[in-house]
C-alpha cells in the first residue's frame, strides 16, 4: 500500500466513523442506523451458507467449519440489531418481505449495488461474485478487509451510544459483535496464509485495502452528489443479492 492510500484510509475511516457515531448518538437517526446494520448482517447469512456448502463439496472441511460459524455469528448479529430496534419500539424489518420486494422492483442488478460495493468490487460482475462462482482468493481478501474494519467501527459505534439502560444493553451486544468480527478477520487471514503464503497474502491485503479506500471515496462522492443520507456505514454484507440467486435456482429446479 502506498503512503497516499494509507493516509486516505485513515482520513476516510475517521470521517465515516465520525458520521456513524453521530448518527447513532442521535435518537432520531439511531433506528435507521440499527435497521441498516440488521439488513447487512442478516443479508450476509445465505451468502456465507452457500460458500460453506461449496467448501464442503470441494472437500475443504476446515474452511467449511469456519464458514458455518461465520454464518451463525452474522445471524446472531442481525438479531442483536433487531432486538435493539424492538427496544426503541421500532418495527423490526421483515427481512423475507424486503427480499420479496427487491425481487419485483425490476431494476437491473448493477443498479442495485450500493456505490460502496460497486467501487469495492469494480471489474467484477454480479455473476463473478455469486457464491458458486466467486474466486476463493477474492472472497477471502475482500471479506478480510471488511471484517477487520467492521471490528473497529463497531467498537466506536458502541462507545457513541448514551448510557441509559436500554442503550447499555445494546452497547454490550455491539461490543460482542466487534469481537466476532475480529475472529472472522483472523480465520480469513489464516486461510489466505495457508493457501498463498505470507508474501502473496500481504500483496492481496494491500490490493483490497486500496479498493476499500476507493470505495469510501465513491461513497462520500455519492453522498455529496445526492446531498442526502449516508446510509449504511459498516459494509459487511453479501456482495450479491442472494434472494435473486435463490429465486433463479428455484425456477431452474
Ligand atoms: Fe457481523
Ligand atoms: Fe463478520
Amino acid at each position: 500500500m502506498n503512503f497516499l492510500t494509507q493516509l486516505l484510509h485513515i482520513a476516510g475511516s475517521g470521517a465515516i466513523a465520525y458520521i456513524t457515531a453521530s448518527s447513532v448518538r442521535d435518537p432520531k437517526t439511531r433506528p435507521d442506523v440499527l435497521a441498516g446494520f440488521q439488513m447487512a448482517e442478516s443479508g450476509s447469512v445465505p451468502f456465507l451458507e452457500a460458500l460453506r456448502d461449496r467448501a464442503n463439496a470441494e472437500g475443504d472441511e476446515w474452511l467449511a467449519v469456519r464458514l458455518d460459524k461465520h454464518a451463525s455469528d452474522e445471524k446472531r448479529h442481525g438479531q442483536i440489531f433487531a432486538h435493539g430496534l424492538k427496544q426503541l419500539n421500532k418495527k423490526v424489518i421483515d427481512f423475507a418481505k424486503m427480499q420479496e420486494k427487491k425481487l419485483v422492483d425490476g431494476r437491473p442488478d448493477e443498479e442495485k449495488r450500493s456505490p460502496f460495493f460497486a467501487a469495492y468490487f469494480n471489474g467484477f460482475s454480479q455473476n463473478d461474485l455469486k457464491p458458486q462462482n466467486i474466486d476463493w482468493t477474492v472472497f477471502l481478501a475482500s471479506t478480510y478487509i471488511l471484517e477487520l474494519d467492521a471490528s473497529k467501527d463497531f467498537v466506536r459505534i458502541a462507545n457513541a451510544l448514551p448510557n441509559d439502560p436500554v442503550s447499555l444493553s445494546l452497547k454490550k451486544g455491539i461490543l460482542s459483535i466487534a469481537d466476532d468480527e475480529t475472529g472472522h478477520a483472523s480465520y480469513l487471514q489464516e486461510t489466505m496464509q495457508q493457501r498463498l503464503g505470507t508474501a502473496k497474502t500481504q500483496q492481496l491485503i494491500d490490493e483490497w485495502r486500496t479498493r476499500k479506500v476507493n470505495a469510501l471515496m465513491a461513497t462520500v462522492e455519492n453522498f455529496v452528489r445526492k446531498g442526502g443520507n449516508m446510509g449504511q456505514m459498516v459494509e459487511e454484507g453479501s456482495p450479491v443479492d442472494m434472494a435473486e440467486i435463490q429465486a433463479a435456482d428455484q425456477r431452474a429446479a
